[in-house]
């Protein structure tokens, strides 16, 4: 397979003969959506070209010690000026799907007039998919929050919901014509709590209130725009989260368990329970009694928070192994290598550590389990009888790629990765869910937030010096999954 269009040709590698191909193998649903995910943060670079204004990740990289190696998203991987490259990369591999986010700053710098330039770039992003015959998924917030609006209390200011809001409509008028499925936010665990509790994503906060109330306006954010986006007659609307399974070291030892409810409260359900149910979970609640919590929220506000989705995105890379026992201190997992301190909201939780288990790790030193995926969505099938059909809008892995002598990357470790877990999807199927399709993250390999770029998670490889894309051999691999899922329709 070779790229089939694009300035450049670029070389790809072969795919390797491995005997685990059960995801090229299995049975998928009629219809299942095939695709790739990038942010615009993480690719686009022109940080500051056609009228872009600051977002709290350009503000943040310029802190000290915020980013490895002193990285920042301002040049990305050229994306802003090779979109028509990238878009024949994903044609090539005969996505049906690519799942990408628009920056906020870009498209109404500083949130005041709109900007008809960032606009003019998505426009012409999502007309160049839609004649390769690919689905745009738009994204409206994937961490990139304008800095004028952070200047103002950014997520801990409620108006931020309504200005958000605004935003959604707006973007509608321009892109709702040719834009069906509609994200409101990815991953909010990690914009709120990460970024204003944990300190290691922007603004870098370490405020458990600030944490709190971040993540509560983010889910009236989210009913805003939902209401909004559904009124001015958009197909499907949803929002992406990312979903852990915080599984109890010694599920026998009542001190463990009680570390994974704690975990399992703040990390899902504090988030499905508003969205898909419109209450908080009451052992969360009690749990954030004392940062006075309950204040934040206002009569209607999880009336609002609830409103009907068309789709749950599920991001999922691996599960966490918990303990509520002192053990030797272990790096938090999810959060970035830099010595900066933390400050984590819940009581209790000082004393939650993570102990290592048998299992292989990725460049991440995140677990590799496929089976937590399987479990996870089995899960949310039993336990939300509310649950619009879900699809995973994230899941990948991170190695340390080189290009061989060949000219070629042979990222094994990577289809593995990726074929374990498409069974572990498709077992799921298999049980009930009612999972309708797969974004791998990512299509290129690119800014791994406080990470810098050091972390690959493409499916196909980027030349940080030259900007030469590569397709990887897992890149192939997943080109033939999806051939053969199709062709067995
Ligand atoms: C989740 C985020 O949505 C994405 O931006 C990030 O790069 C991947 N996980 C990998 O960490």
């Amino acid at each position: 397979l070779a790229t089939s269009a694009g300035p450049a040709a670029a070389p790809v590698s072969p795919p390797l003969s491995d005997p685990r191909r059960g995801a090229a193998d299995r049975q998928w649903p009629t219809g299942f959506v095939w695709g790739a995910a990038t942010a615009a943060a993480q690719i686009e670079g022109a940080a500051a070209e056609d009228g872009k204004s600051e977002s709290i990740w350009d503000a943040f990289a310029r802190e000290p010690g915020a980013i490895a190696l002193g990285e920042s998203p301002a040049g990305g991987v050229d994306h802003y000026h090779r979109m028509p490259e990238d878009v024949a990369i994903m044609r090539s591999l005969g996505l049906d799907s690519y799942r990408f986010s628009v920056s906020w700053p870009r498209v109404r710098p500083d949130d005041g007039a709109w900007n008809a330039r960032g606009l003019d770039f998505y426009s012409r992003l999502v007309d160049e998919l839609l004649s390769a015959g690919i689905l745009p998924w738009l994204t409206l917030y994937h961490w990139d929050l304008p800095q004028s609006l952070q200047e103002t209390g950014g997520w801990t200011n409620r108006d931020t919901a309504f200005r958000f809001r605004d935003y959604a409509e707006g973007l509608h008028a321009a892109l709702g014509d040719r834009v069906s499925h509609w994200t409101t936010f990815n991953e909010p665990y990690c914009s709120a709590i990460i970024g204003y509790a944990g300190g290691q994503h922007a603004p870098g906060h370490r405020d458990a209130r600030e944490g709190l109330a971040a993540m509560h306006h983010q889910h009236l954010a989210h009913g805003l725009a939902a209401r909004s986006l559904h009124a001015l007659g958009a197909e499907q609307v949803g929002i992406t989260l990312n979903l852990t399974n915080a599984v109890p070291n010694d599920p026998t030892d009542a001190v463990d368990l009680d570390a994974a409810r704690r975990l399992d409260a703040i990390w899902n359900r504090a988030f499905l329970d508003p969205l898909l149910r419109g209450a908080y979970p009451a052992d969360f609640l009690e749990d954030v009694r004392h940062l006075d919590f309950d204040a934040l929220v206002r009569p209607g506000d999880l009336e609002t928070i609830n409103a009907p989705i068309d789709f749950l995105g599920v991001n999922h890379y691996h599960d966490d192994n918990v303990s509520g026992h002192p053990l030797p201190p272990t790096a938090v997992p999810g959060l970035a290598p830099t010595d900066r301190p933390t400050s984590n909201p819940f009581p209790g939780s000082e004393h939650i550590t993570f102990p290592r288990r048998q299992l292989p790790t990725t460049a991440m030193d995140w677990e590799i389990h496929p089976d937590g995926l399987r479990q996870l969505l089995v899960r949310l099938e039993q336990d939300y009888p509310e649950l619009p059909p879900l699809y995973i809008t994230e899941n990948g892995s991170a190695w340390d790629d080189e290009v061989g002598p060949d000219g070629l990357v042979h990222d094994a470790d990577r289809i593995h990765y990726l074929n374990d877990h498409l069974d572990a999807v498709a077992e799921a199927i298999e049980q009930g869910v009612d999972v309708r399709g797969y974004f791998v993250w990512s299509l290129l390999d690119n800014f791994e937030w406080a990470w810098g770029y050091g972390k690959r998670f493409g499916i196909v490889h980027v030349d940080y010096a030259t900007m030469e894309r590569t397709p990887k051999a897992s890149a192939l691999e997943y080109a033939e999954i999806i051939g053969r899922a199709k062709a067995a329709q």
